[in-house]
């Protein structure tokens, strides 16, 4: 039987609005007040192009800009985030036509795996939008805090110095090729279809 004897749990911490721009739309969203960007950017806002690698701020998966500055989302509270603009790699297209870092990244072989990618574009994009003229030191410095645990880094200097040439006019942005594809099942996948004759 359990007595009166026990130890008190721990208050769960009250949930309260959380009200940020990101990506350029107003968001408002009930999450604990003790919240980590990183969860409430991939769990309330949804989106998921933010990874979460380490959780410990050494891999740069999650960064973001908050203001225009890089920031590691898992290291930062949502609290300071408030009232800001908060950018993530979803918010770097213009609608479905990627910005010139992404269509470097693709053509220049900078692009890796699904988890640093994001992380490398935010890094990328904070520096030219502050040096369009960066030497290739500066580049590797920019990127410092971005890991990849697979692959050299030359091609993603490569692609950011491309993204660079076309921030200052050097080089035209690709025009997209063609429009973006219409989603083909904009409401879910058809159901199963039993072959003619049969009973479903
Ligand atoms: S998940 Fe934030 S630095 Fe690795
Ligand atoms: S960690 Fe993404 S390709 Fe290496």
């Amino acid at each position: 039987m359990v007595g009166d004897e026990h130890i008190a749990m721990i208050p769960a911490t009250p949930n309260r609005i959380w009200k940020a721009e990101v990506n350029g739309q107003e968001y408002e969203v009930l999450a604990p007040s003790n919240s980590i960007l990183l969860d409430v950017l991939r769990d309330k806002v949804g989106t998921l192009g933010v990874k979460r690698g380490c959780d410990m701020g050494t891999c740069g998966c999650c960064a973001v800009m908050i203001d225009g500055v890089p920031r590691l989302s898992c290291l930062t509270m949502a609290s300071e985030a408030e009232g800001r603009s908060v950018t993530t790699v979803e918010g770097l297209s213009d609608g479905a036509h990627l910005a010139p870092i992404q269509q470097c990244f693709t053509e220049h072989g900078g692009s890796q795996c699904g988890f640093c990618t994001p992380g490398f574009l935010i890094t990328s994009q904070a520096l030219l939008n502050n040096n369009s003229n960066p030497t290739d030191s500066e580049v590797a410095c920019a990127i410092e805090g971005n890991l990849c645990r697979c692959t050299g880094y030359q091609q993603i200097i490569e692609s950011i110095q491309a993204a660079a040439a076309i921030h200052r006019g050097e080089v035209e942005s690709n025009p997209p090729v063609s429009d973006a594809h219409p989603d083909p099942h904009p409401s879910g996948p058809d159901g199963p279809v039993s072959p003619s004759g049969q009973e479903s």
